[in-house]
């Protein structure tokens, strides 16, 4: 059924990543060719609740596809998690006049924007910005295509050092509690060795691997660890670790941190951040809500909020397998 929605807001929560201002433009450029009032949201829920809002048309978006971060800001937000608090995003919402809102963000995000519907019965609609691809019904979350690609070029960047110097690296990536940069950038990057919190080998095995890669004439490794991996030690503790068991390796570390949320976004992304824009504005028009906008097949999907949220996406399991074999 359709809705008579005239005001839409929109806003970027939980971790920023490329791609989040690509999904803004096309959410407010969608709103505009709709002729529907669109509302910038400052700062995630905490600018919501406290009334942190900019009127945006066409043009204040200009410029933006191609740049990392978000013009909204963007933020976590503990009064969000108390029913006083959504009451006082509420209030504001309705004092602005805003009828909808597009969130985007991760699953935290997503979590209060389907308590918020639930009980202000106040329509929402979710585009998944998050470099961890960790999110239930889309194959990709904006911002993973373009983090995979960062931590690729800072391995090979890496590898031109380590081989110089005969030397092996413990790359640390994010991911939080899934490994999907790991695996995908590791096999990218063909990192030596890749440790995941999804298959936690142990670190004999470990030791094992580096073994072989020595011995099979290999000068210099990279490891990729995921830094949700399970091993029990951080990479600086594997450092140690290896130094102590295997003295044949001159080892370094590289914690690669916050620069995988960064950089410009890739074509992907700032296409894929476009359709989900689009998609979630004619969606809330179409009367629904509490969905998530993603990607399957190169479709456009929706999936109810609350599954979207119910778990991690797993690991490819065809993936692992090339990984152990690319190891060889
Ligand atoms: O969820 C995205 C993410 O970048 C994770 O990969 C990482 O563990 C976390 O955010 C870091 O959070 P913060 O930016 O608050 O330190």
């Amino acid at each position: 059924m359709a809705s008579e929605i005239k005001k839409i807001g929109v806003f970027t929560s939980g971790g920023d990543s490329p791609g989040m201002n690509a999904a803004i433009r096309s959410v407010v450029r969608t709103c505009a060719y709709l002729k529907i009032e669109c509302v910038g949201i400052y700062r995630g829920y905490q600018g919501m609740i406290e009334g942190d809002f900019k009127t945006l048309d066409a043009r204040s978006v200009n410029n933006i596809i191609n740049k990392g971060g978000t013009i909204l800001k963007s933020a976590r937000c503990e009064e969000f998690r108390t029913k006083q608090g959504r009451q006082k995003a509420y209030d504001q919402l309705i004092k602005e006049g805003i009828e909808a809102f597009v969130v985007i963000g991760g699953n935290g995000s997503f979590h209060g924007a389907m308590l918020f519907n639930e009980e202000f019965n106040f329509p929402v609609m979710g585009i998944p910005g998050t470099i961890d691809n960790d999110i239930l019904g889309t194959s990709y979350t904006l911002g993973y295509d373009t983090a995979i690609n960062t931590v690729v070029e800072a391995v090979d960047k890496i590898r031109d050092t380590a081989s110089s110097h005969n030397r092996l690296f413990f790359v640390e990536v994010m991911g939080r509690d899934v490994g999907h940069i790991a695996l995908n950038a590791g096999v990218g990057a063909g990192a030596e060795e890749i440790l995941i919190p999804e298959q936690n080998l142990g670190l004999e095995r470990l030791l094992e691997s580096l073994k072989r890669s020595k011995a099979s004439g290999k000068s210099s490794s990279i490891v990729i660890v995921a830094e949700g991996d399970r091993t029990g030690k951080n990479v600086f503790e594997l450092k140690e670790y290896v130094e102590q068991h295997l003295p044949i390796y001159d080892v370094r570390v590289s914690v690669l941190g916050h620069m995988q949320r960064g950089g410009n976004p890739t074509c992907y992304d700032r296409v894929l951040a476009s359709r989900m824009g689009v998609k979630a504005v004619e969606s809330l028009l179409e009367g629904k809500s509490n969905y998530m906008v993603g990607i399957r097949d190169t479709k456009l999907v929706l999936t109810p909020i609350a599954d979207a949220i119910k778990a991690h996406t797993e690991i490819d399991a065809e993936l692992l397998r090339v990984s152990d074999i690319m190891t060889t």
